[in-house]
Formats: structure tokens, sequence, C-alpha cells
């Protein structure tokens, strides 16, 4: 493996935690040991001002096909290291490119921190961690208005309306009381950072819900069409309980279970805030819920966002860089419970589609659990790609790993979050129809690469 190629892997392994940088270097098929450590490690150490100078150089979005991993080596080896001294191939001549903007962008970090030497934008306090630059995220909960009404009472109190952002580079740009709608999902307003709307009438109405952009994939891309029945296996406190009535439109059936009293009480509380009139909560074990059950007949969807280590939360990893790294034994036994709950959920037998999510950065607790899940679903369910042109994917552990997504404040401006789209292979259904895709039992997703397994015009009607 190439020089470049070895320690864009090696931090990507870092970061999501899947060892120490040593054991990685020493676990990688890069023969030279020192050189690929000591650029994995410079690279870590200017880890923040590469950050800044990719995202306003905009390198990531004009250059689709880098990785955020490679593209944060290659930046360092380019303005930071030793050249790339007839190393790089392809990746030298695009990065040619781009040279000039980077050099620029580099040279205004510089400016703007009042230094002259790249060594001082490293000293302490001048490099705000890339948790406390994630903007705050504001889902307009449409059961209750809709954005347009939200955005014109913001303008009403003195917040300047920036338009749809059309990148990442926009929502990291928001600064003062500067607000923009999400390039992706149109209920949901991005602030500056560490804007503060708690206390706002909105919110406390119920009109809006504070909720990370990450934590709203899993309700968007489960995607029940109104008038389903879907299941939220582990629900509180229920911020995507109530994203998923919003797409019900309070039409159909949620059938949401949480073993945890008070925070079910809390979840009531919201939910009744929230206008949500189509959920039955039940302080119930999932693992304990029957597949077989009459009432869960009619299951189509389910989102399982199970107990997780939490390491990719933004609370942690403001508090302390490292904070939520569990132990190996927690780790084990988070993962088996993940194992079980996934594979007992795939046993509902009218499940169409399902979404697996953790707000955790471990592969233990999200490719692995995955990845032993499609086994022993031998082959009733695969994995659908979930956002194709979300930039991080994840860790190619299994041919179809990159179909799963994750996010990072690093990458994708959002807490640490991992997503599996599952979509059943079999139809489970007596009647098998051709017509368009459009008349699937489940309609696919628009954001969702999902094409039809019967082909492009044979479709199933469950029963
Ligand atoms: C990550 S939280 C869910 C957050 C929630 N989906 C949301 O968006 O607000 C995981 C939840 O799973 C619950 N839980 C853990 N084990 C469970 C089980 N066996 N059955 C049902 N709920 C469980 C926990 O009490 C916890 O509230």
């Amino acid at each position: 493996m190439a020089l470049y190629a070895a320690a864009a892997a090696v931090l990507a392994g870092v970061e999501s935690r899947q060892g120490s940088l040593k054991g990685l270097v020493y676990a990688s098929s890069f023969q030279n040991v020192k050189q690929l450590y000591a650029l994995v490690c410079e690279t870590q150490r200017y880890s923040a001002v590469l950050d800044a100078v990719i995202t306003s150089a905009g390198l990531l979005r004009a250059e689709k096909k880098l990785r955020p991993h490679l593209a944060k080596v290659l930046v360092y080896e380019l303005l930071l290291g030793r050249g790339f001294k007839g190393r790089g191939g392809r990746w030298k001549a695009l990065l040619d490119r781009h040279q000039a903007r980077l050099k620029a962008e580099l040279a205004r970090l510089k400016v703007h921190r009042g230094v002259s030497r790249n060594e001082d934008l490293l000293e302490v306090g001048s490099k705000p961690g890339p948790a406390s630059q994630v903007p705050r995220f504001v889902r307009v909960n449409t059961l209750k208005t809709c954005s347009e009404d939200a955005i014109d009472y913001f303008k009403r109190q003195g917040f300047s309306y920036q338009g749809r952002a059309s990148s990442l580079e926009d929502l990291g740009a928001l600064k003062g009381k500067c607000f923009l709608l999400d390039s992706l999902l149109p209920e949901l307003l991005v602030f500056p950072a560490q804007t503060d709307l708690h206390e706002h009438p909105l919110y406390q109405a119920g009109h809006l819900i504070l909720q990370d952009k990450a934590s709203c994939l899993p309700a968007m891309l489960l995607a029940p069409p109104p008038g389903s029945h879907v299941i939220d296996a582990c629900a509180a406190p229920g911020n995507k309980t109530s994203h998923l009535a919003a797409l019900l439109k309070n039409q159909g059936k949620i059938f949401a279970f949480d073993l945890d009293a008070k925070r079910l009480a809390s979840m009531a509380t919201l939910l009744t805030r929230a206008g949500v009139s189509c959920c039955e909560l039940a302080e119930q074990d999932f693992l304990a819920v029957s597949p077989s059950d009459e009432r869960y007949r009619q299951v189509q969807y389910i989102l399982l966002d199970p107990s997780c280590s939490g390491s990719g939360m933004l609370t942690r990893q403001l508090e302390e860089p490292g904070a939520g790294v569990p132990s190996k034994e927690r780790l084990r036994a988070l993962a088996a419970f993940q194992q079980r709950v996934l594979s007992h959920a795939l046993t509902f037998p009218a499940l169409q589609r399902l979404v697996y999510s953790t707000c955790s950065l471990c592969q233990e607790e999200n490719e692995d659990v995955v990845q032993a899940a499609l086994q022993q679903s031998s082959g009733a369910f695969r994995l659908a790609p979930a956002l194709p042109s979300w930039p991080h994917r994840g860790i190619s552990t299994f041919p179809d790993a990159g179909h799963c997504l994750r996010a990072s404040p690093e990458t994708t401006l959002t807490g640490g979050f991992f997503i599996a789209v599952f979509e059943r292979v079999e139809v489970p259904s007596l009647q098998v129809a051709c017509g368009p895709v459009t008349s699937c039992g489940t309609p696919p997703l628009p954001l969702l690469q999902s094409d039809c397994f019967n082909g492009p015009s044979c479709v199933g009607i469950s029963a």
C-alpha cells in the first residue's frame, strides 16, 4: 500500500477508535513503519489547522472522490510536511491544482490568528476543537408549523436568513445572528455553533426540536409513508420518534418501546408538546416483544437506535477529547446486546426496511454489529446505500460496509454517528406484481440509491 493511502487508513482507524496509533501502524501492510508513524502523528497534531484550511479552500466539495482522511494527509504533506518528493501519483496532480488556494487559506489563517510560523498555529487555545465548531441544528416540527413560518419568526426577531445552504462550508461559516436552511433536510434550520435556543418560545411550544443533523438522518432514511406502522425499538427520550410522527403526518401507528421509566416519562412530555398523536408508548424490553404478535403484523418499518457507548456524542467530545472511549469489556457487552436486538428486529414478518443507528464511533458497535446481523439473516436482508453523496462512509471491513454512513464533527460538521439501512431481499408476500417501481409495497427512497431487487419493473406487494 502507498504511504498516503496507508496513513489515511491509520488516521481513520484512530479517529473511529479501532485501535491505538501504534497498533494500527504495525497492523498496516506498509513496510516503513517509522515513516508512516511520523506522518500520521504530524497530521493528527495539525488536525484542526488542516480541517480549517481544507474547509475554507472547498477542497472536498471540488474533489468529490477525495476522502476526508486522505485529504488531510495530503494537505499536511503539501503545506506543512516535506512535500511530495516524487511520491503521491495522481493525488499529487490533484493537489497541485488546488495548491495556490490551499496555501492562501493557510496564510489567511495565520494572519487571522496573528502568528507567523506554522508551529504557532498549534498553541493551546488558538485551535478550538472540531466538536465546538458544530453548528446548532434545529428541526422544525412539521406537526405544528412549517419551515417558512419558523424562518419568518426568526427574521422578525432580528435574525438574518441566508437562504438554503449549498455546501458544508456554508454551515461552518455561519456567524452572529445569521441562519440557514440545511441543504439536505428541508425542515432543518442551522444556526452558528453555541446558539442557545432552549428558552426560545418556539422551542418551548414544541414547534422546534433541538436535534443534531446526524440524529435526524435515521427517521429521514427510514422514510415511512403516512399510514404505515412503525416500531421505534429503543425510543426514549423520543427525538427520533417525534420525527417519525412528523413524517407520518400523525397518520398510521408508531409502537415505541423503552426499558427506562424515567426516560419514558420525559419522552411522554416531549411527544405531547410536539403534538404527536400516533404513538403508543410501552415500558417494555424490546427483546421480549414477540414478532408474531398480531398487533405488529403490519409493521414494515423499524427504527433501532439502541444503547451504545456514546463515544461520538458532542457533549463528551467537548468535555475532553477521548473522554468517550469505552473499555474493552463495556464495548463487548454493548456489541453483544446490539447484535441481539438487531437480529431480533429483523425477524418481524412484514418488515421491509430497518434503520440501525448509534452515536458511537466504535467499529465494534457499528460495522461489526451490522455484518453479524447480515450473516445471521442468511440473505433475507441486504444493506441499501444510504445517502450515496454523504462524504463519510462506513469503514470497509466487509464488502457492503461503504453503504453505511458515518458522521463526525471533522467530516460532516455534526456529532459522531453511524447509520445502516437494511432492506428485505425476499418479498414475504403471496403476490408479486409488475408495475413502476413507485408502486412498491415499500416506497423507494429518493435519497437512497434503492434499486428494486426484482428488476426495474417487478415489484412485490406485501400481504
Ligand atoms: C440511544 S437511546 C435512544 C435515543 C432515542 N432513539 C432518541 O432519538 O431520542 C437508547 C435507549 O434504549 C433503551 N433501551 C436499552 N435497552 C433496551 C431494551 N432491551 N428494550 C427497549 N429499550 C431499551 C435505553 O433505555 C435508552 O433510552
